[in-house]
């Protein structure tokens, strides 16, 4: 008896090619807040990303609080993913903010940054925005 064919239908065959993974975790953990193109909502506390998060990679203590805020800390991430959560997040909106020279986010080092969390993040965000401007670097507010 002849075989009858068998077409298995892919549902995904119509859909677009799949964006990066580390773009879909920011849709999916981020952007309620902080918006697609990372615009925030300055007048409800969430701050405007694009051409300001590489000024934050110029200092140590700039650059540990990128994975020290609360919504990369408590978004149930992996080390790994929050590395290149946010190594893609500085590359993406940090456009001229962005120093020529800086270190990309290592997972090994998670750990101890994550460790180090100030306990009052507002006041290091403060202090390190005012460091950045004592330095010359024309940070917004
Ligand atoms: C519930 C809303 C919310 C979510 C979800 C959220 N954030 Fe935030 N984010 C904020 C707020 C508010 C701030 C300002 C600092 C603070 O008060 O924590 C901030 C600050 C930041 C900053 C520092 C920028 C600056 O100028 O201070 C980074 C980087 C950041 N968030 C990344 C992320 C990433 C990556 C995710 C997803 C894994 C995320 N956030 C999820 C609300 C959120």
């Amino acid at each position: 008896m002849p075989q009858g064919t068998f077409v298995r239908h892919d549902p995904r065959a119509s859909l677009p090619a799949p964006v990066s993974s580390v773009a879909h975790l920011y849709v999916q953990h981020c952007a309620g807040c902080h918006g697609f193109e990372g615009a925030g909502q300055p007048a409800f506390g969430v701050p405007a990303m694009r051409g300001v998060l590489g000024h934050f990679v110029r200092s140590e203590e700039g650059r540990a609080f990128l994975v020290q805020v609360p919504g990369v800390n408590n978004a149930g991430l992996s080390d790994t993913q929050i590395a290149e959560l946010t190594n893609w997040l500085v590359r993406t909106l940090g456009g001229a903010s962005l120093p020529a020279q800086w270190r990309a986010f290592d997972p090994a080092e998670l750990p101890a940054l994550r460790a180090a969390r100030p306990a009052d993040l507002a006041a290091a965000r403060r202090r390190i925005l005012a460091d950045l401007r004592a330095a010359g670097v024309a940070v917004p507010d």
